[in-house]
Formats: structure tokens, C-alpha cells, sequence
């Protein structure tokens, strides 16, 4: 049987991406990370890792929030003219429903404005999910970068790239 799942309950409940606050991520938001970045990957990033972007200049993290409780993240570098984007991770009970592409969204609009026309990310070959996540807004595997994961599988190197803009 099929469609008892989490992600229909959502669904069920008329719930849309629109029912979340998009909101710039702090420190003080590490515990909900670190919780949906446990549920998201098999080899999840450190606190450590995410106290070294929540650091960085360079890096701008957003999430999506339902009732204060962060559902979605995504951290990526804008150094114009370039975006890269490093995480990006959804609540299992709320896939399907968009927040992924309200945050490429809201990440492609810091890019026009800081006029980006270059986007590039890492991922897994086996990442189905993603790299339909990923293909739907344009993006084209252009590479390789061989044992990039810790475990040892090879990324696809994905790209975005916008008309220059005079
Ligand atoms: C990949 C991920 C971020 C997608 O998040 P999401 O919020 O469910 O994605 P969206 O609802 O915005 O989906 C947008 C589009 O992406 C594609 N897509 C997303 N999930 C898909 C899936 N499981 N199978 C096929 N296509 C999928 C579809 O084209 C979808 O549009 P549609 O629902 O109208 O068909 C989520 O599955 C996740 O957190 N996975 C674990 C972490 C991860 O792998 N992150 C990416 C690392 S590179």
C-alpha cells in the first residue's frame, strides 16, 4: 500500500511552501539543523561544520519555518558572480510540497541581486530526488569530482549559468 506516508499526511492537511516563514538562519537555530540534517543525510554534517558557515562571510543560511520549528534549510556562498550551493535539506513530513524550490527560489533572487550568473552544487549520482530537484530548475551535470564523499562516491558537478547582464 502506498500513500500513508508522512508526505501525503502534509499534502492532506492543504499544506503548501507558502505556509512557511522564510527566514535567515543563526547559531541559535543549530539544534533544529542539526535535527533535520540527522534526518536528511546518512553521513550528516558536524556542529562543527555548521559553526564554521555560520561564521563565514560569505555564506548566507536560510531556512523555512512552520510555528517556529525549522522544516527546511539551505546554506550556500554568494561570491558574485558565482553561487554555491552546499546544503540543502527538507523534513521528511514535508517533502514534496515545494520548500526545496522556495529555497532555490529565494536563493536565485540573492543571486539576481547581487548580480550572480554562475550556480554551481555538488551531488550524489544516486541522489535521484535532487538531481530532479535540481534538473527541474535548469541545472546541467558538467562534471565529475571522483571520491568526494566521504564514503568514496563520486559527485556530480552541476552548473547554472545565467546570461551576463551589462
Ligand atoms: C532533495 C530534497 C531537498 C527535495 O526537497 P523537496 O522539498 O521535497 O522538493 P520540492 O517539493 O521543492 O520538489 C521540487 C521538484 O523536485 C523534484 N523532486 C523532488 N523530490 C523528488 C523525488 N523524490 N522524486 C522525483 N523528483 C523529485 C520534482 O521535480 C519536484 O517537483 P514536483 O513535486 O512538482 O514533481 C529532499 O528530498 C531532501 O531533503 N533530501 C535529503 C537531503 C538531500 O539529498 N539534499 C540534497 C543534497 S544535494
Amino acid at each position: 500500500m502506498s500513500g500513508n506516508g508522512p508526505q501525503t499526511e502534509s499534502r492532506a492537511q492543504g499544506l503548501t511552501a507558502e505556509n512557511f516563514d522564510l527566514v535567515r538562519l543563526t547559531a541559535h537555530d543549530l539544534p533544529g539543523v542539526m535535527r533535520l540534517e540527522k534526518a536528511s543525510y546518512p553521513q550528516p554534517w558536524t556542529v562543527d561544520n555548521f559553526l564554521g558557515e555560520f561564521n563565514r562571510r560569505v555564506t548566507l543560511p536560510m531556512g523555512l519555518k512552520r510555528g517556529g520549528e525549522l522544516a527546511a534549510h539551505c546554506f550556500f556562498w554568494v561570491i558574485a558572480p558565482e553561487i554555491h550551493l552546499l546544503n540543502l535539506a527538507v523534513e521528511p513530513q514535508y517533502r514534496r510540497l515545494g520548500l526545496a524550490g522556495r529555497l532555490m527560489t529565494a536563493m536565485m533572487t540573492v543571486g539576481q541581486r547581487a548580480g550572480v550568473t554562475s550556480y554551481y552544487l555538488e551531488a550524489r549520482p544516486s541522489n535521484t530526488p535532487a538531481i530532479a530537484l535540481y534538473e527541474s530548475r535548469g541545472f546541467k551535470v558538467t562534471g565529475r569530482r571522483p571520491a568526494y564523499y566521504e564514503d568514496g562516491e563520486d559527485a556530480c558537478l552541476m552548473t547554472l549559468e545565467l546570461p551576463k547582464r551589462n
